[in-house]
């Protein structure tokens, strides 16, 4: 085991002071992606990394590397990432943590004078929520392959903005180009956002996997009429359709417990007017479950029930299809030294297959990756309320930093067989 400690107070700090920016009076973080918030937050970020001794490249994404070179610079990086946008009512640590712990590792580092063999790079990803811009992790989704930069940029907000002028407007498209930066390893660390940890009063999760997810938008056509003059049954009901929808996803989730989840997250209603019957109605659908195929069998189900349930009723559907992330598996050497590195430190561990959607999920695909989880109050995330405890953000980055080292030390070790 290594002798270089995190601080957790330093960590304390740094997610105090960031969760200022974008602050919420309910004590949580609205900082959604390529926003000023985003900016002043990736500012201080970039601030810290430089102080820090690291250099700091962008990518034509807004994708941020804070760079601390290692004793063999050829090699590719072993890489710490999160992000550092939130959902609108987002808690305090749901991504953020993972950047940060990153910045510890490395203020850790250079406290120790430590020299790795690798160099370490602390990753910022830009757009992880999907909250602004959908679908999520969509710039980690880019670096993998899985969608094209023109497809990231040309991405809408509900404002009509697209994604490629928000990124200009606040100064983060990078010259680097997006992918093509191969990592020796990824470890992305972050809350549970579910209750296992807790319940099993356990300190840290060796997380197996990511579920698979696919999301859905559904357009739903009537026809606007007044509300006082038209008659109950020749109505085309936009809003009564969607009540039946949103139902039937329900009922999808509801079939195959205990592991799916279905949930229909956005409603906007047209005319949204109280004197007219609703015309047209706008939703997504968020489904999701660790078996591909189970997932699979929902979407078909969520499609057929719509043609058979609500279809029939006259009104017109269009259902698109706008993302499927298939399950994930991590790195099984990763996990061991994740493992090992929670029995060094004491702290009592379990594996587990995370709920919420990731980078790692992303980047797996490109690097050995795997992810270390800390348990979060009362497994509530995507909440102004989400609390993890200084003791356990430290316990989780004392894991990281070690688990970093470890698999730094195996690098050295096949450095000196060959
Ligand atoms: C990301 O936050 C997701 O799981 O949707
Ligand atoms: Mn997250
Ligand atoms: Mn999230």
């Amino acid at each position: 085991m290594s002798n270089v400690t995190v601080d957790g107070d330093r960590l304390w700090q740094s997610l105090m002071t960031t969760a200022e920016i974008g602050g919420t009076p309910k004590g949580g973080i609205n900082r959604q992606t390529l926003t000023d918030e985003d900016r002043k937050v990736r500012d201080w970020f970039a601030a810290a990394c430089t102080d820090a001794g690291c250099a700091v490249s962008v990518d034509s994404l807004g994708n941020m590397f804070a760079r601390r070179p290692g004793r063999d610079n050829s090699l590719p990086p072993i890489c710490i990432g999160s992000h550092l946008d939130t959902q609108p009512t987002g808690g305090k640590f749901d991504g953020v943590l993972g950047v940060l712990a990153g910045l510890e590792v490395l203020r850790s580092l250079n406290d120790a004078g430590y020299e790795t063999t690798a160099p370490i790079e602390v990753v910022n990803w830009t757009n992880e929520e999907g909250a602004r811009f959908s679908p999520a992790m969509l710039a980690s989704g880019v670096f993998a392959g899985v969608f094209s930069a023109e497809y990231a940029q040309s991405r809408v907000d509900q404002d009509g903005v697209k994604f490629g002028d928000a990124l200009d407007r606040i100064g983060y498209r990078g010259n680097a180009p997006v992918g093509d930066h191969p990592m020796s390893a990824m470890f992305e660390l972050h809350i549970e956002q579910g209750p296992v940890l807790e319940l099993e009063d356990t300190a840290i999760g060796v997380v197996s996997g990511v579920q698979g997810v696919r999301w859905y938008e559904l357009t739903i056509a009537g026809r606007d009429s007044h509300s006082g003059s038209t008659p109950m049954t020749t109505r085309q009901d936009a809003l009564v359709a969607a009540s039946k929808v949103i139902q039937l996803v329900r009922s999808i989730g509801l079939a195959h417990e205990p592991h799916a989840r279905s949930t229909v997250g956005r409603v906007e209603v047209r005319p949204n007017s109280p004197n007219v019957v609703p015309g047209e109605v706008f939703l997504t659908v968020d489904l999701r479950h660790p078996d591909g195929a189970v997932l699979k069998a929902m979407g078909k189900e969520l499609e057929h029930r719509l043609r058979r349930e609500v279809e029939a009723d006259g009104l017109a559907l269009n259902l698109k299809c706008i993302w499927n992330s298939p399950p994930v598996e991590f790195d099984k050497e990763l996990r061991r030294h994740i493992r090992r590195a929670a029995d060094r430190l004491n702290l009592s561990s379990l594996d587990i297959v995370s709920g919420a959607g990731h980078d790692a999920a992303y980047v797996a695909r490109v690097a050995p990756t795997a992810m270390v989880f800390v348990p979060c109050r009362d497994g509530i995330s995507h909440n102004e309320e989400e609390y993890t405890t200084q003791d356990q953000c430290t316990a989780g980055a004392a894991v990281l930093l070690e688990s970093v080292l470890s698999f730094d030390r195996s690098l050295q070790r096949q450095l000196e067989s060959v």
